[in-house]
């Protein structure tokens, strides 16, 4: 729905809800469940669509308007349905006209529990969001959330930036570990203290973090926080330390289940920007290989391909890399090779002067957008495709087939 949406001490917006809640409801599965979800636009102009950000969907569950569907109209309703294969954190999306109706509240959290018993006796799930009334927030709230949980418990706190910029989260009051990245668990992730994770746009991290035997724990990101303890105990604000978890070398390394030295593909995805025509405008657009727009051909696979890609950036400003459909293995980063745990990435900071080496399978066969996920940024043209061969689409997009994804 549309709606007008208060938040904190901001001015009430133009925003959405999705049943009657902003953002929308957490969904959580269990592994190999059955998710079935019925968008039913009641009022959104322009139409809608719901993208699971991170899950490795069929292809026409994928929810990109003029790609894997048509743009839900106002009064019409399309339904997922996708089996919940790999556990992990994940949120969903509106993909059509993304850069407003996510800011304005199209979204919501997506878990999918382990079979597997788990080490930690709670988890949350945490949205940071920014909406357009400039109030940070978490899960909805301006400020600060609780969770209760006794002393001496662990829990698992699974963060998700649905911003276009980057943050960070950290803790206060005990050493944290970093359990998952992306929805994909790190291998033996070691203790950590003093320092942040990085959260690029659209990236999920999930932090494990112990309640002291007095007080309680914080984590923190800028300008809110989850207090995780016993009722009334408070963990005093920490600033937000000078490093990051470095991810290129953090945890054990372990087999990837592929081979990456014996790529079928090879790619390069070089990310820079020029004058020209984007859709007949004439701007300073954001170039793929020195393409603008859908003028970069798209990376074609066949299926079972192994795939290799540089990414690259000489654009002058960072972006959160985002391949949909399949998850990317970081090899290098600058040219040195990753030497922690496997890396598995869906949404990667690239930043102005960088470039990184990253591996898949190309096992999921469809057309999968592969594109910035500072949404304006692709509003600007930061957008192709990975395709496999023999795929087509009756889907299109473009202002005139009124299915704009960006
Ligand atoms: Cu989170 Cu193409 O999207
Ligand atoms: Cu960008």
């Amino acid at each position: 729905r549309a709606a007008r949406v208060a938040r904190g001490h901001g001015k009430a917006f133009a925003g959405f809800t999705l049943n009657r809640s902003a953002p929308g409801p957490q969904i959580r599965a269990r592994q190999g469940g059955v998710v079935e979800v019925t968008l039913h636009n009641v009022d959104v102009p322009g139409g809608a669509t719901l993208h699971w950000h991170g899950v490795d969907v069929p292809n026409a569950m994928d929810g990109v308007a003029g790609v894997t569907q048509d743009a839900v109209a106002p009064g019409e309703s399309f339904t997922y349905r996708f089996v919940a294969e790999d556990a992990g954190s994940y949120w969903y999306h509106s993909h059509q006209i993304s850069h407003r109706q996510v800011a304005a509240g199209l979204f919501g959290a997506l878990v999918v529990e382990p079979t597997a018993p788990s080490d930690q006796a709670h988890d949350v799930a945490v949205l940071l969001h920014t909406y357009p009334s400039n109030s940070r927030s978490i899960n909805g709230t301006v400020g600060e959330i609780r969770h209760e949980a006794g002393p001496g418990d662990r829990v698992r706190v699974r963060i998700a930036n649905t911003d276009n910029g980057n943050t960070a989260a950290w803790v206060a009051g005990g050493d944290f570990r970093l359990l998952a990245i992306d929805g994909t668990e790190v291998n033996e992730p070691t203790p950590l203290r003093d320092v942040k994770v990085a959260l690029t746009a659209g990236a999920r991290a999930d932090l494990e973090v112990t309640v002291p035997p007095t007080g309680a724990v914080r984590v923190q990101a800028p300008g809110v926080s989850l207090v995780v303890g016993p009722a009334g105990a408070d963990a005093p604000e920490v600033p937000s330390p000078a490093t990051f978890v470095d991810p290129l070398g953090y945890g054990t390394p372990t087999d990837l289940g592929f081979d990456p030295t014996s790529a079928d593909r090879t790619f390069v995805y070089d990310i820079g920007r020029r004058p020209g025509f984007l859709d007949g405008r004439p701007g300073y657009w954001w170039t793929i290989n020195g393409n603008i727009g859908m003028a970069a051909p798209m990376y074609m696979v066949s299926e079972g391909d192994v795939v290799t890609m540089r990414i690259a950036n000489g654009s002058g400003e960072g972006h959160p890399m985002h391949l949909h459909g399949h998850h990317m293995v970081v090899l290098a980063r600058d040219g040195v090779p990753a030497s922690g745990s496997p890396w598995w990435v869906d949404s990667l900071d690239v930043d102005h002067g960088q470039s990184f080496d990253v591996a898949f399978v190309a096992d999921n066969p469809g057309i999968w957008m592969d594109h910035c996920h500072n949404l304006p940024h692709a509003v600007e043209g930061l957008i192709t495709h990975l395709m496999y061969d023999g795929v087509t689409t009756p889907f299109r997009m473009g202002s005139a087939t009124g299915n704009e994804p960006e």
